[in-house]
């Protein structure tokens, strides 16, 4: 009698565990579910009628050797021709929203606000359309990494000009699709864009400017981010009633030895501070713990001034607060550990830090990338840490496969991923309100060429239409989106 009543009441424990577990699988309410895509990555139609050259037109048109496959994005997924398909195959999913991106070039084919393609205006009216037919909200980013080549050719993001020229284009987006868009998001990634397109030369424009080029790009992205953002807020936000953001990539960073409670801080800083602090902090500016670094190495480098740009009092307040809401992307994690300088500086990098893979975590087609789902909680943790309830937007998250159809890896990688999402959302409080698929099909992956394929739709790329075909994770996340609940794939995580 006794054990029988014991069994009894474990069991009914045990079952009230696994309801409450169940629950916290639920998608809280409101929350939004989305998939994501950017212009010169899919579009195609690089010089379809008036539509100017951009710098990743330039680039991959160099033939340097730069790109994996010695591909480019001239046809790309053809979505130029094909968004009708595209929203069928969001519409398939389910999804609230598609996040996609303009091309400035398309917009503007000089890239200056006097002239306006009839044709690029059309073509976004013509996918905005087809999204509101289909009731998928539109979550555009202004600005991902296609600037026009002209201004290239003018410094770029290494000059201060483009911060005008940004402001200009913004509001032309701003005056003609505002009145349908209520959510924008001005730059993706502004340090992927520096480090990798000014610092190490891997993507567009392909400079090797030394760190002060990375961070005089830093510095410009986040004016330009500004400017774009007062724009909204003093002349269309009233009228239109949006809310705007910016889009901003981190890693998270885990300190290889137990002893060292530095490290992970300084690397996520030096990644993500950078560009949130100026933003999202109560005092503005860069973190402290980067402006020292730079400053000392500087200083011991024989440099008459720091190597990070000083915002003045001004402009620290006009960047401070310039966003709605944080959109974040996230896929990887690192161990990091500090390194002793050589006898030229003090700091390696000025982080003064190594950077490597745990061999435990799993590889993916991405060199860069593993699977560690715990850094998605820690960063999302970690913000509200920092920040404090600021509404963070999953503005990108996902891994590739190698073109198969049977990709049970990227299953098991959203769902472990989601996983550790609504563990932020439910356990620690973090204010998350949406979560976003990078990418809804395959698609031009910068210098990887069509090798790596990020996509929930496969796109056959030597076919003239650009077949699309789902992949087995697609049922699965359709179910999810419809049920509101993360349910695990049949073949497990
Ligand atoms: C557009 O570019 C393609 C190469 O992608 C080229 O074959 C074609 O001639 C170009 N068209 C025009 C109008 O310049
Ligand atoms: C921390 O631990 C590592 C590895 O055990 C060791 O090499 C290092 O000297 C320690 N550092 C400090 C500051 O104790
Ligand atoms: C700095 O280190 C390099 C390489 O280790 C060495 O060749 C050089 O002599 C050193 N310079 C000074 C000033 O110590
Ligand atoms: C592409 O689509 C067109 C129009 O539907 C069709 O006529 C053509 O056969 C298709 N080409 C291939 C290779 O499937």
């Amino acid at each position: 009698m006794y054990n029988c009543y014991c069994l009894f009441i474990s069991l009914f424990y045990y079952i009230s565990l696994v309801h409450a577990d169940e629950d916290n699988w639920i998608f809280p309410d409101g929350f939004l579910i989305g998939a994501a895509t950017s212009a010169y990555q899919i579009e195609g139609a690089w010089n379809t009628s008036d539509k100017g050259e951009s710098v990743w037109d330039r680039f991959t048109h160099a033939d340097s050797g730069r790109i994996e496959d010695g591909s480019n994005g001239d046809v790309a997924a053809d979505s130029f021709h094909r968004y009708k398909e595209d929203v069928q195959l969001l519409k398939q999913l389910g999804v609230d929203f598609y996040r996609f991106s303009l091309s400035w070039t398309r917009i503007l084919p000089t890239g200056y606000a006097n002239v306006i393609s009839k044709v690029g205006i059309k073509y976004y009216h013509d996918l905005l359309d087809e999204l509101e037919k289909n009731d998928i909200k539109p979550f555009v980013t202004i600005y991902h990494w296609d600037h026009p080549q002209l201004f290239q050719d003018m410094g770029g993001w290494a000059s201060e000009a483009m911060v005008d020229l940004f402001g200009d284009y913004a509001r032309v987006v701003f005056k003609e699709y505002g009145h349908r868009v209520k959510f924008f998001f001005t730059i993706n990634e502004p340090d992927v864009i520096c480090e990798t397109g000014y610092y190490l030369g891997i993507k567009a424009p392909g400079l090797q400017l030394g760190r002060y080029g990375q961070y005089v790009c830093a510095h410009n992205l986040l004016k330009a981010h500004a400017r774009a953002y007062h724009i909204y807020n003093e002349e269309f936000r009233a009228q239109q009633k949006g809310k705007i953001g910016i889009v901003i990539h981190s890693h998270y960073y885990y300190s290889k030895y137990g002893n060292d409670t530095v490290s992970e801080d300084v690397a996520w800083q030096f990644a993500f501070g950078k560009y949130a602090h100026p933003i999202f902090s109560k005092e503005g500016d860069y973190p402290d713990s980067i402006k020292r670094r730079i400053a000392e190495n500087s200083k011991f480098e024989g440099l008459l001034r720091s190597r990070l740009p000083t915002f003045s009092r001004e402009w620290v307040d006009y960047i401070k607060g310039t966003s709605d809401v944080l959109g974040f992307n996230h896929y990887n994690s690192y161990n990091v550990e500090p390194i002793l300088g050589s006898n030229k500086t003090i700091y390696e990098n000025d982080d003064g830090l190594v950077y490597t893979h745990d061999p435990k975590w799993p590889k993916t087609p991405t060199s860069w990338l593993r699977i560690v789902p715990s850094g998605l909680l820690d960063n999302l943790r970690k913000i509200k840490d920092n920040y404090g309830d600021i509404e963070v937007y999953i503005t990108e998250n996902g891994i590739a496969d190698t073109g198969e159809l049977t990709d049970t890896q990227r299953m098991g990688y959203l769902y472990s991923y989601m996983k550790a999402m609504l563990t932020a959302i439910k356990t620690f409080g973090c204010n998350v309100k949406a979560y976003t698929v990078w990418s809804l099909l395959d698609n031009f992956e910068w210098q990887n060429g069509y090798k790596e394929r990020y996509g929930l739709f496969h796109v056959d790329f030597t076919d003239e239409n650009r077949t699309r075909s789902p992949k087995k994770s697609v049922p699965w996340l359709t179910n999810v989106i419809k049920t509101r609940n993360l349910q695990p794939p049949m073949d497990g995580p």
